[in-house]
This record gives structure tokens, C-alpha cells and sequence, in this order.
């Protein structure tokens, strides 16, 4: 059979090569033979330098165009180095102004960085000094734009457009969403484990007309019942020893926006009948308190158990769960809908490239089928986790079944894991445990796969105490 590899649109966005960005530099000074020799240092640094002896003139170059770093002398004349600097920040706050004064006019050197300067530098100018500040302010620049890429990664992450959904059932499931959130009923989703509940419920909230308010999430399988209690509903100074302040609970943190109670299903009857009033009268009562207040808060609830199973076993409330179902949501497990296997495992590819700066990768014909034969009883979590290991592992641009290592493939066990909880030392252990049983145990073969020689591995075998089933 021949092997044709599938690539993902949009490769070539990934594969340019990676060109060093030429920073854009404005020399300011009236004196002509300081401009001479700093320009040509910065040209030699290969920056595009534009020079202006002109302080009036400088200003009309801001106006029109947009420089990495700004350095400008204090006196320029009727123009000062602040008035440039006021501009600068008027126009583009993110390029660095960086002061060159006499040694006379220190104070107002200090006066400019307090109003925004990155630094300045005394004359007579050395030119190493000068270059260091100047590296720097790229450095900041540097940064700043990585913080903004990752904060708007984060917000991505939970827009629609990242939520894929090919199968019928999901596309069912997404127009649902889209209508529900508008409305402020509480809504109760449903669904195994990994299967995108808390995904649903930030889109939920995301497409809400709350989505400038909170989103609070809390676990309530995670949290002993009095715990659980005093962080919802918060406590006051004295109410339990160890209260020494009143708290707010989340659900006064959420107010005005909306509250995910994640996994409801695990908490008990008697929490139930607690939550049932605070949903019934959209009051809460700080533990110890005497008074109520008042809450406006959507709430949304997640269970990977059906909460009617619960309620026919008697361990759920039936008045609670009427009064959370009034929007049921229900996601099915990834075996029932194979058509979303493929588009969420080249969705997986496609974001790990993006977040590794990596070129794109792309998966062969039988990874494919690996892929989608199988039944994922972690569902998205463990396809996600499933996709992760096997770039690691993918040695050429090409995934290929061998690099594909499922949890209970043979008959092993199932364990989901979750690689938030995994340190860079657990994930080691698991991938060469994996490999190992991959290759039979053949212990040069697992080496060569790992790209680590035969000794490496004998000792890390003995360090994780790896033992042959
Ligand atoms: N339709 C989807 N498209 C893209 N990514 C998804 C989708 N569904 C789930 N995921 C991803 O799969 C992982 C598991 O999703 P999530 O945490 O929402 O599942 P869950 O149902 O809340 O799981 P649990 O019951 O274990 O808490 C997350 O990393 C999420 O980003
Ligand atoms: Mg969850």
C-alpha cells in the first residue's frame, strides 16, 4: 500500500524560514556629528536608522511612522527631548524612548523616566553602554508581544472556532449552545469524562450575554463537604476555628457573571439541599452568618455520571436535579461520534506546531487508521494527550502509527491521565515504560527510538525502578 502522508492546509504558513526582524531605530539630536556616529553604529548593527537633527521635524516623523526605539537628545531647542517623548507615547506606546543628556541635566533625565522613558545614558556617549540599553528595550519589546500572543492564545482556546465539531452530534450539540447561551436558565451538561464538558461551559459562558462578567469554576468532587460549603458560600470571622477574617465564597465572586459546578454529582444530599436554596431564591448565607444576600449568578453544572442514574440510586436530590436540568446538555463519548476522531487529531497537530513553533506535521495513512479504530474511553482528553506524546515521538514531519502509543492497546488497562498533574520526570517515566513495551522490551531497539544511547536508557531503567510485566 502506498503511504500518503496528509498535510494540513496552511503548511506553507509554517515552514518559512524564520527571518531575523531589522529594528526600526530614530536618532534625535541637533548636534549633526553625534548623529553621524551613532547612525553609523546602528547601521553597522544592521537596524534601519533614520536620523533628524530637527525637533519639530521629529515630531511630524512620529506622527507618520513607527520606530522600535526612540533615541533622542533632552535639548533640542524650542522642542525637548519630553515633548518627543510625550509623543512617542501618544502614538505608539509600545516603542522605547531612550534619553541621551549632559551631565547637567540629569534631573530632567530622571523626570523623563518617570513620565515613561525606558533609560538614559550621560555624555559623553559610550557607544557599548548605549548598545546595551538599546538591546534591552528590544528585549522588553520581545516580551511584551510573547505575553500578548500567549493571553490571546488563552482566549482562543475557548472561542467556538476551537471547538471542533464535525459529527452530526456535535453540530447538534453547538447550535444548542448557541441558543441557550443567551438565555440565564441553569443548564446541566453531561457527558464521560473528557469528553468536553468544562470546553461546553466556557463557550456557554463565552456566547452569554454575561461574558463580561465572571466565570468562576470549581470542582465540587474535589473538596470535602464543609470545605466545599465555606468556599461557595463563603464564611465569617469566627463562624469555625481558623476563620479568622470573613471571606467572600465564589459564589458572591461570580456575582453578575456565571458559576460552573463541576462534577455536581459527587456532592452530598445534604450539600444538595443547600445548593437547591441558593438556586431556588438566588440568596446565599455565609457560614455563621445570620443575614442573606442577595446573588445574581448564572449556574451551570457538569456531571460525567448520569445525574438521573444518581437520583434512581438515591444518591442525588430529585428536586435539585429538576431544578439544574433545565437545560439538559449532553456530549456522547468520541466511540459514538468517529466522524470528529480525524478533524480533533489534525486540530491537536495543528496547535501543538503552533504552540512549538514547530513546522507542520502530518499524519500517515495508517496513523489515521490507528487512530480511528480505536475506542478512546478518555475520550478527547486521552486523543489530545494520545496526539501530544506522538509529536515528541514523530522523528521525520510525519506521524506514523508506531508513534501512536495507546493507553489499552492489547488489552492493557485504561488509565487516563492528565498531563496537568505530571511532572517533566513522570511524563520520562511513563514515554519510556510505553517504548519499551512497544518494542517488545528489546532494549537497544527502545534506545535507538528514543534517540538515547543503550547505557542512558540501562540507567534510567534502574532509576525508575522499570520492571517487565
Ligand atoms: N470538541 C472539542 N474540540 C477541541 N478540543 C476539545 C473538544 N472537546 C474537548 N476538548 C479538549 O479535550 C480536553 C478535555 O476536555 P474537558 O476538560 O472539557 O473535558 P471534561 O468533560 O470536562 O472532562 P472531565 O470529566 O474529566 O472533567 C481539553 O483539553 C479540551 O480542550
Ligand atoms: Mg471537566
Amino acid at each position: 500500500m502506498i503511504d500518503t502522508p496528509c498535510r494540513l492546509q496552511g503548511a506553507t504558513q509554517c515552514r518559512s524560514p524564520k527571518i531575523m526582524k531589522k529594528q526600526h531605530i530614530l536618532l534625535i539630536d541637533d548636534d549633526e556629528s553625534t548623529l553621524s556616529m551613532l547612525s553609523k553604529f546602528f547601521l553597522r548593527q544592521s537596524a534601519f536608522v533614520l536620523e533628524e537633527s530637527d525637533g519639530t521635524h521629529a515630531l511630524q516623523i512620529l506622527q507618520e511612522d513607527v520606530f522600535d526605539v526612540v533615541i533622542t537628545d533632552l535639548m533640542l531647542g524650542s522642542v525637548t527631548g519630553i515633548d518627543i517623548l510625550k509623543k512617542v507615547k501618544e502614538v505608539a506606546p509600545h516603542t522605547e524612548v531612550i534619553i541621551i543628556t549632559g551631565n547637567s541635566s540629569v534631573d530632567s533625565a530622571v523626570q523623563a523616566m518617570k513620565q515613561g522613558a525606558f533609560d538614559y545614558i550621560t555624555k559623553p556617549i559610550d557607544l557599548t553602554e548605549l548598545n546595551l540599553v538599546v538591546q534591552k528595550a528590544y528585549e522588553r519589546q520581545r516580551l511584551v508581544a510573547e505575553v500578548k500572543n500567549l493571553r490571546s492564545q488563552v482566549n482562543d482556546l475557548f472561542k467556538f472556532d476551537n471547538i471542533v465539531a464535525t459529527s452530526p452530534a456535535m453540530q447538534k450539540l453547538l447550535a444548542m449552545v448557541r441558543r441557550v447561551a443567551r438565555s440565564t436558565s441553569t443548564v446541566l451538561i453531561e457527558g464521560e469524562s473528557g469528553t468536553g464538558k468544562e470546553v461546553i461551559a466556557h463557550a456557554i459562558y463565552n456566547y452569554s450575554l454575561r461574558s463580561d462578567g465572571p466565570f468562576v469554576a470549581i470542582n465540587c468532587g474535589a473538596l470535602p463537604e464543609t470545605l466545599l460549603e465555606s468556599e461557595l458560600f463563603g464564611y465569617v470571622k469566627g463562624a469555625f476555628t481558623g476563620a479568622n477574617l470573613t471571606k467572600k465564597g465564589l459564589f458572591e465572586e461570580a456575582h453578575g457573571g456565571t458559576i460552573f459546578l463541576d462534577e455536581i454529582g459527587e456532592t452530598s444530599p445534604a450539600f444538595q439541599v443547600k445548593l437547591l436554596r441558593v438556586l431556588q431564591e438566588n440568596e446565599i448565607r455565609r457560614v455563621g452568618d445570620t443575614k442573606d444576600i442577595v446573588i445574581d449568578v448564572r449556574v451551570l453544572a457538569s456531571s460525567n455520571v448520569p445525574i438521573k442514574q444518581l437520583v434512581d440510586e438515591g444518591r442525588f436530590r430529585q428536586d435539585l436535579y429538576f431544578r439544574l436540568n433545565v437545560i439538559p446538555l449532553y456530549i456522547p463519548p468520541i466511540a459514538e461520534r468517529r466522524e470528529d476522531i480525524l478533524p480533533l487529531a489534525l486540530f491537536f497537530v495543528e496547535r501543538y506546531c503552533k504552540r512549538t513553533n514547530r513546522s507542520l506535521i502530518g499524519l500517515s495513512r495508517d496513523a489515521m487508521h490507528k487512530l480511528e479504530l480505536y475506542d478512546w474511553p478518555g475520550n478527547v482528553r486521552e486523543l489530545e494527550n494520545t496526539i501530544e506524546r506522538a509529536m515528541i515521538l514523530a522523528e521525520t514531519d510525519e506521524v506514523t502509527a508506531d508513534d501512536i502509543l495507546l493507553e489499552n492497546y492489547n488489552g492493557k488497562k485504561a488509565q487516563s491521565y492528565n498531563f496537568s498533574h505530571m511532572t517533566l520526570r513522570d511524563l520520562e517515566r511513563r514515554h519510556i515504560e510505553e517504548m519499551l513495551i512497544h518494542c517488545g522490551w528489546n532494549q537497544r531497539e527502545a534506545a535507538k527510538r528514543l534517540s538515547i544511547g543503550y547505557n542512558t536508557l540501562w540507567r534510567k531503567i534502574k532509576e525508575y525502578g522499570l520492571e517487565r510485566a
